[in-house]
């Protein structure tokens, strides 16, 4: 395979709008509008995104050169004081619920044409495999809305009318998704399905339009910025793993400049200059470990260490995309790349390093259509779950918050080194290379002084100056580049704090506060030990099977730097919210919650940019009663609540919980139908928006509900996942009823 050495030369030059844009945001925008002061006394420039969101300090004069006049209206975008919509009930309908006075649209599900010239999806002809490349992939997860300047062509941030919409496509639901629907079975998977699975993983990005007046969204199927990033497609390295010949070169890439694909596309996040960060989770289950004498794939001691720390077996994989031998529709390295067995003389012949080319953060830029994406090494390597930015302030670092979603693993930060600079908006993969392949890398550890109360953690640096990394005996680093593709052997140096599945992440806007969803963990209490800052070991009273142990209903830990720094090594915490169900002993719903906001697992969570937290959940143990759901969240600040005494196995476990919220500060908002899960939030800046992804929908959901279809398939009884916009039938912003002046 070749190098291609000399594409695009010119791909991190498209920052050409970068001063014109800011020069129409300082005309038309004064900058007490631009300039945020949060609780903790910081000045922060919000994103841009925030500005139709910041509320208007009336506590400094304004001397402005170009004074907006003072209004005597409410401002509807500010925070709301409390949450006014009526709680949608629990239900286990097969049905999509919003509050009443919502509507909800679905724009479109998996296999839909992201072009008009496409056939229609139809279940009684399912299309080809190679046409997923052009349709919209399978079990939508995380998502971003980006304003676009309809002129430019490019990202603003306060625009709602269009933009496009980015979103993960984390994996498949295998029995709905081919012609031969449950019958299909991997053992025999053909080539036609193999390559309908590796396009119906990745990204979207779909051009979206919103009617200023109706708030109607529509999809432009005719937009040339509708494409789709899949685990076929051509990715750059950058960041210091970038060609290492150890680690990342294959035969597609001698060099180790490039890799192909992107896989178990979950959680995502967004950069203050105008791009998508996707992450690659669960990306083991995809990749075989076999030789043809079945002798096994056998490397050195170390090598073994890491490659089961990773979770990759010798064997076959369960998607078995390496099964297609003679393809006729494709290269063959479309499908032996899967296979990380070492099979040739050296590393560059064979693909023994696919398995260190996944398990990364990769930047797209939504509005450049000719540049490869690229993996951002410097961020590590594991089953990357989220990556939130912290508040982008001018003349700071940026930081990185990332979770990696499996049991007792752990919470990492990535520090830029450069500080931001808002005329980089617009700037491309050549922002990214600035604040994202040069920094600091750090594992949390999480402490808690029973004695005095004092919850404070540790940021633990992943690098050659730690001696705990430098002695370990397990496995011996050689340089950074090894900390950073074997993160989690780093970090377990490094004496990381294990969680209950870290997921997202989001960051409070008004302080930068940040928050991790710890989903559940049946191993709280029994292969990993209780400690404060995961609590909670109980059973279930309704389950007779005993089938749940553990942390069975997830927790969202929180933690605030010190001195609002993102560099600081050091952070207080507290535990934000415990889910239990509201029936659940004193010890397990420590947080109080009630019918009208108990919940299960959280996962999927996004601040927006009023300082509302949307809280979304992936259960699978309080199904009995309700689906999977998204409530909204009024939260205070770390240390606002007191110590409290968690159900621990037969003991107790004291931790340090925020304050209690109400339903008037913890409501839930939407219930998804049956068998599925929500997972994925954002909105227009306008607030009058707000798009969810339903993941893996039991029954016929949405044929079901087809009066809500916008999409354009054929009628048909297979569930799909899909993306659902909602908007209040009034045309008002979305939770903020609290600041509107009642109806007479
Ligand atoms: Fe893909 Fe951890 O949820
Ligand atoms: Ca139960
Ligand atoms: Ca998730
Ligand atoms: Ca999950």
């Amino acid at each position: 395979m070749t190098d291609y050495l000399d594409f695009n030369d010119d791909y991190d030059s498209n920052n050409s709008g970068n001063a014109e844009f800011t020069q129409i945001l300082q005309k038309n925008i004064n900058r007490r509008e631009l300039i945020k002061k949060t609780a903790g006394g910081a000045v922060a420039l919000t994103l841009a995104a925030s500005l139709t969101g910041c509320s208007d300090d009336d506590d400094e004069p304004n001397n402005s050169d170009n004074p907006t006049p003072p209004s005597t209206e409410p401002d509807l975008t500010a925070k709301p004081s409390s949450l006014k919509f009526k709680a949608v009930e629990k239900n286990t309908l097969e049905q999509f619920s919003v509050p009443e006075g919502y509507e909800f649209k679905i724009l479109h599900a998996v296999g839909d044409p992201l072009n008009s010239s496409l056939p229609v999806w139809d279940e009684n002809n399912i299309p080809s495999g190679i046409s997923y490349e052009r349709r919209v992939g399978d079990n939508h997860d995380g998502m971003t809305f980006f304003g676009m300047n309809a002129a430019k062509q490019n990202y603003d941030a306060t625009v709602s009318d269009q933009g496009l919409l980015v979103m993960n496509h984390e994996y498949l639901q295998r029995g709905d998704l081919h012609p031969r629907g449950n019958a299909f079975d991997p053992k025999d998977i053909t080539e036609d399905e193999a390559l309908r699975e590796i396009y119906a993983h990745g990204v979207s990005i779909v051009h979206l339009k919103k009617d200023p007046d109706t708030q109607a969204v529509s999809v432009d199927l005719d937009s040339p910025f509708n494409r789709r990033i899949t685990a076929a497609s051509e990715i750059e390295f950058r960041g210091p793993v970038t060609k290492n010949p150890t680690l990342v070169q294959t035969a597609f890439s001698p060099t180790g400049l490039i890799t192909r694909g992107t896989i178990n596309n979950c959680g995502n996040g967004y950069t203050p200059w105008g791009t998508y960060l996707t992450t690659e989770e669960n990306f083991n289950q995809y990749i075989a470990r076999q030789t043809e004498d079945d002798a096994g794939d056998v490397r050195d001691a170390m090598t073994e260490h890491a490659i089961s720390r990773y979770k990759v077996s010798n064997k076959a994989s369960g998607y078995n995309w390496q099964s297609i031998k003679a393809p006729t529709l494709s290269s063959v390295d479309m499908f032996s790349r899967w296979n990380t067995a070492a099979l040739a003389d050296t590393a560059q012949e064979d693909y023994r390093n696919t398995i260190n080319t996944f398990g990364w953060i990769v930047e797209i830029d939504p509005f450049d259509n000719r540049s490869r994406p690229v993996k951002r090494t410097a961020l590590g390597r594991f089953a990357h779950e989220d990556c939130r930015v912290s508040r982008a302030i001018e003349g700071k670092p940026l930081a990185f918050y990332m979770g990696d979603d499996s049991q007792g693993e752990y919470i990492y930060k990535f520090v830029s080194a450069t500080n931001w600079n808002p005329s980089d908006i617009n700037g491309g993969y050549a922002a990214g290379d600035k604040y994202m392949d040069h920094g600091k890398f750090y594992v949390a550890k999480f402490d808690f002084n029973e004695a005095t109360g004092e919850a404070r953690g540790e940021w633990l640096e992943l690098s050659m100056n730690n001696p705990k990394i430098t002695s370990y005996e397990k496995y011996q680093f050689k340089d950074q580049v090894d900390i950073l593709v074997h993160a989690r052997l780093a970090a377990d140096a490094a004496g990381a704090t294990k969680m209950d599945r870290p997921e997202w992440v989001a960051v409070n806007p008004e302080n930068g506060e940040v928050y991790v969803t710890l989903t559940n963990n049946s191993q709280r209490g029994t292969g990993h030990a209780i400690d404060a800052a995961n609590p909670r070991q109980y059973s279930d009273d309704d389950d007779a099977t005993n089938r749940l142990s553990g942390n069975i209903n997830g927790h969202i830990i929180r933690f605030r730097e010190t001195g609002d720094d993102v560099t600081a090594t050091s952070f207080t915490w507290d535990i934000f919210l415990f889910g239990a169900e509201a029936d659940s002993i004193p010890g397990v719903n420590l947080s109080g919650l009630t019918d009208a906001n108990d919940f299960s697992s959280p996962d999927g969570m996004w601040f927006d940019d009023r300082g509302v937290l949307w809280l979304q959940t992936d259960d699978g143990a309080y199904t009995d009663t309700t689906n999977c759901m998204m409530l909204a969240a009024l939260p205070g600040s770390v240390s606002d609540g007191s110590v409290q005494t968690a159900t621990a196995g037969t003991g107790t476990q004291k931790t340090p919980m925020g304050a209690k919220l109400d339903d008037s500060k913890l409501r839930r908002f939407l219930v998804g139908p049956a068998g599925c899960e929500i997972t994925g939030v954002t909105m227009t800046p306008d607030y009058k928006a707000i798009f969810v992804n339903v993941q893996h929908p039991g029954g016929t959901w949405p044929a079901n509900q087809a009066e809500n279809l916008i999409s354009t398939g054929r009628a048909y009884s297979r569930p799909r996942s899909a993306t659902v916009v909602i908007t209040r039938k009034d045309g008002g912003v979305i939770a903020g009823e609290s600041l509107e002046t009642p109806k007479a």
